[in-house]
């Protein structure tokens, strides 16, 4: 269940009262426990017991190493399976609770309560919980639904506006895939900030919400919020090898200029629709600079992922802003000429 706080969070004092968890515990990271957890444990109305569980911030975090560590310390303040886990904080944080509170004596319950933009879009929704191993990305995982997932967007007042405009790539995305009204809303966004985004929030999260609702294990539709991510991925992990890290959003973004190119090619989408998409991205990312990477390395990275057949490159694709497909195969020499027209910076 999704909710909507502006301000106050009565449906997790309802949970509260009716579950009587024995003991609660707040996963935070050293950012969200300075900026977040001030906010929100006033607004909580309970007598039980609770402990704060502090990481550092950063994907680094996630990890087995970090996850060994809070199960000792879980048991070693005595949680149960009648404990409750909040985690509070960004796609990290729940991540890792989530498979933590999955996992620890084969499950217990918890409570998201996403604090960025990513989080509260994308990562706190839809049931996947994980860390990494060995630099690759949510390895290890469990499939687990929050009893709630809690949406307050007055948290978003302390994130760096890079985070927000990171987070802001995959509500584009929602539109893009699903609803041409939101696109529509989210396109003639003036300046990107809390205020002019903050209505459109609650509509992101149910997009998500509503395809995950349909096919949670992915087998199908589920997959058409892979837009924009099979090329942006590919960008993603170049540029995390080099050491010049790009937010997850702006890999996407230039992903989904990249996709949509394509879905031009192999999709029918119509030309007026790719110039649309691309000229609301452009307006939002700088372009990054992808004619460093050698284009067989990109190629290669994409080649990799599991999801394909044979060396055709598998991708999801809108047809229309609104409308999007899934499977769909493209062949080297498209994929070459979609990262070209990128690259070209038309
Ligand atoms: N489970 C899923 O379906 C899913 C989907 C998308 C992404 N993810 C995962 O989410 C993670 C990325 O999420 P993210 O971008 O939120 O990263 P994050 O959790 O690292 O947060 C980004 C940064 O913002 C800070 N921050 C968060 N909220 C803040 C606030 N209100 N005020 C000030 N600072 C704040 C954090 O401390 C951190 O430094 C990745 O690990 C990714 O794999 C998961
Ligand atoms: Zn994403």
């Amino acid at each position: 269940m999704i909710t909507f706080s502006d301000g106050s969070f009565a449906p997790i004092n309802d949970y509260l009262q009716r579950k009587k968890p024995t003991k609660i515990f707040f996963l935070v990271d050293e950012n969200t426990h300075s900026s977040c957890l001030p906010v929100l444990l006033p607004e909580l109305v309970t007598e039980v017991p609770y402990e704060i569980l502090e990481i550092s911030a950063g994907e680094e975090m996630k990890t087995l190493e970090t996850t060994a560590q809070l199960w000792e310390i879980l048991s070693e303040f005595g949680a149960d399976r009648h404990s409750l886990l909040i985690n509070l904080g960004g796609g990290v944080v729940s991540d890792l609770g989530g498979f933590i509170a999955s996992t620890f004596k084969r499950g217990f319950p918890f409570i998201n309560i996403p604090t960025s933009l990513l989080g509260m879009v994308d990562a706190s929704i839809g049931g996947k919980t994980g860390v990494d191993l060995n630099f690759y990305k949510n390895l290890i995982g469990t499939f687990a639904l929050p009893e709630q997932i809690c949406l307050y967007p007055q948290f978003l007042k302390t994130l760096t506006y890079i985070e927000l405009r990171s987070g802001f790539a995959e509500m584009l995305k929602h539109g893009i895939v699903a609803s041409r009204e939101h696109w529509n809303k989210l396109s003639s966004t003036g300046v990107l900030s809390v205020e002019s985004i903050a209505p459109y929030i609650k509509d992101s999260a149910d997009i998500k919400q509503s395809i995950v609702d349909q096919d949670f294990r992915e087998t199908g539709i589920r997959k058409i919020l892979n837009f924009g991510h099979t090329v942006g991925h590919a960008i993603e992990s170049y540029f995390l090898k080099i050491g010049k890290p790009v937010p997850h959003g702006e890999a996407v973004a230039a992903g989904m200029i990249c996709e949509a190119q394509l879905a031009r090619e192999v999709c029918g989408l119509h030309s007026g629709e790719v110039t649309e998409i691309v000229t609301t991205i452009d307006r939002f990312y700088p372009r990054l600079s992808i004619s460093e990477i050698p284009m067989a390395t990109l190629i290669h990275t994409m080649q990799q992922d599991k999801k394909n057949i044979g060396s055709a490159i598998n991708f999801s694709l809108p047809e229309a802003i609104g409308k999007c497909r899934y499977n769909v195969c493209a062949d080297e020499t498209a994929v070459v000429k979609a990262l070209e027209y990128y690259i070209s910076g038309r």
